[in-house]
């Protein structure tokens, strides 16, 4: 009989924490640019979707803009377990013990750093909302944040081995990771080493994207690349600067897999000349948001859950 083993799994991408040179400017983007609701809280401003999650933002002070870092969501406290099982296993030295977290953090959880450096934080047990209807112009939740690596693939090896994420497509510049029913909530690069290229927050529908799209040009902020519909996840798309020139994306419809889904290559993944996605009704990315993907680190300290305990 064969042995298979069953790993443990991370099963949502929850939320980032993110650091401002001024992040009371942020909030005001946030909420008014991108229509987060504050959450409540201590500490930091937390700011959440019309989705369960307690939030899906939070905002604190920063010498500059920084990712502080990326919180994905575990089952229970035994899945925590597990995983910092197999964190450990992984070879990963940075990593802090489960430990009693505080909510709205959840009830238990632990920090480490992945092998280019970039902070996570597994929590298990937070108190989320009970109210999660769709609203026409509200981000429901993070869809994905896409992150440029040097090491692409010992970052592929570290989240699909020890914290359970799945390969859903590979093109030319880009991997997608899928932890549950969405095609991705993870995005690696291949290059521009552990930076942030961009956040994603899911709205209702392409409407919704639309809707979001005007309001960010009543706010001065124009659309830097979309609308587009991409090739891997089929999600519709626009790509804004937020606050202190973060790149932020609204979009919708992304593709929903089981285990039938079949990866595809890059050699799979191509288009026609002059095109970057289904639609081919925009250039491509704007050159101010190509280069502000490359600036925005991981802080140092951000894999410590200290605060939260
Ligand atoms: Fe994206």
């Amino acid at each position: 009989m064969s042995e298979v083993k069953v790993r443990a799994k991370v099963r949502a991408f929850r939320s980032v924490d993110l650091g401002f040179a001024d992040p009371d400017k942020a909030l005001r983007f946030f909420t008014a640019a991108w229509n987060l609701a504050p959450a409540g809280g201590g500490g930091a401003h937390y700011l959440r979707g019309t989705g369960a999650f307690h939030h899906i933002v939070t905002l604190r002070h920063a010498p500059q803009p920084a990712l502080i870092r990326m919180v994905l969501d575990a089952a229970d406290r035994a899945t925590v377990d597990a995983l910092h099982a197999q964190v450990l296993a992984h070879g990963l030295k940075t990593v802090e013990t489960p430990t009693p977290l505080r909510q709205p953090h959840g009830d238990y959880g632990f920090g480490f750093k992945d092998p280019e450096g970039r902070n996570i934080a597994i929590v298990s047990g937070v108190k989320d909302h009970a109210d999660t209807a769709d609203m026409a112009d509200r981000p429901r939740k993070l869809s994905h944040v896409n992150v440029n690596a040097g090491d692409s693939d010992a970052t592929l090896r570290c989240y699909r081995d020890a914290l359970g994420f799945t390969l859903t497509d590979t093109t030319r510049r880009l991997r997608f990771l899928s932890c549950n029913a969405d095609h991705h909530s993870m995005v690696l690069g291949f290059t521009g080493g552990p930076t942030l290229n961009h956040i994603a927050f899911e709205m209702p529908d392409l409407d919704s994207v639309m809707r979001g799209a005007g309001r960010m040009r009543d706010h001065g902020r124009p659309i830097e690349w979309g609308p587009g519909r991409h090739g891997p996840g089929n999600n519709v798309f626009c790509y804004f600067l937020g606050p202190e020139d973060t790149p932020v994306e609204l979009t919708a419809e992304m593709q929903q897999v089981d285990a039938t889904h079949r990866a595809k290559t890059p050699e799979q993944w191509t288009w026609l000349p002059g095109r970057l996605d289904h639609w081919g009704i925009t250039a491509g990315p704007s050159e101010r948001i190509e280069t502000a993907g490359l600036t925005i680190f991981f802080t140092d300290d951000g894999w410590r859950l200290d605060e939260w305990r």
